[in-house]
């Protein structure tokens, strides 16, 4: 169980300063694809006006949630690559100063919730580097199961990598 309270809510205007401190870490670059690394300022802006425009949409593209102390963001569970009715896949970073405490176990839990029960998606999934091993631990945490390995299938750094892919599905 995690001991910290934290909401889950979505971007706002605002966050820009919290994001970029708290997403700005070589141990969060090392394990994801997505993320620019030195994380600027003008990342955090361009991500914060795109999420705004995008949860104004009835039918989003994806979904990212601020996991929010005091109203700062100190993490992220986003779903992306939405398929309406169908798929999406998830995808979660925390400030490392806040990790092992079961915070993303629990937010990631409550975003897939989401994904089932108000967009009506049957299958949710995630790439994950095999050496991940805490975002393996979130994963099996929430029931997530695995269902292989997909060689080379994440392009980082002009270099090839293999995933694990893990599912689940209602
Ligand atoms: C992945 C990440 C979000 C996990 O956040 P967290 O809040 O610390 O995760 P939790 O505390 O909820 O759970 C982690 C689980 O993995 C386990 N774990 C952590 N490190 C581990 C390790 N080296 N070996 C085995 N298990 C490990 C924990 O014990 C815990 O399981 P438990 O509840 O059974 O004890 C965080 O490490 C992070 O931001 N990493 C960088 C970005 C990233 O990897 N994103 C995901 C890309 S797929």
């Amino acid at each position: 169980m995690n001991d910290i309270d934290f909401t889950l809510r979505p971007f706002r205007k605002g966050d820009e300063p919290s994001l970029a401190a708290n997403i700005n870490s070589r141990k969060i670059d090392r394990y994801t694809i997505n993320i620019p690394y030195p994380y600027k300022p003008e990342n955090a802006r361009q991500w914060v006006a795109l999420n705004v425009k995008e949860d104004r949409k009835k039918l989003p593209g994806m979904r990212n949630f601020v996991i929010d102390v005091e109203g700062k963001v100190i993490g992220s569970v986003g779903l992306s690559g939405i398929r309406t009715a169908h798929r999406a896949e998830i995808g979660y970073w925390l400030a490392t100063k806040y990790w092992g405490r079961g915070i993303t176990t629990a937010a990631v839990e409550m975003v897939t919730a989401y994904a089932f029960k108000e967009l009506g998606l049957r299958r949710v999934y995630a790439y994950v580097v095999p050496a991940n091993k805490a975002s393996v631990g979130v994963l099996k945490n929430c029931g997530y199961e695995y269902e292989g390995l997909i060689r080379k299938h994440s392009m980082k750094h002009g270099k090839p990598h293999d995933v694990l892919l893990f599912a689940k599905t209602r």
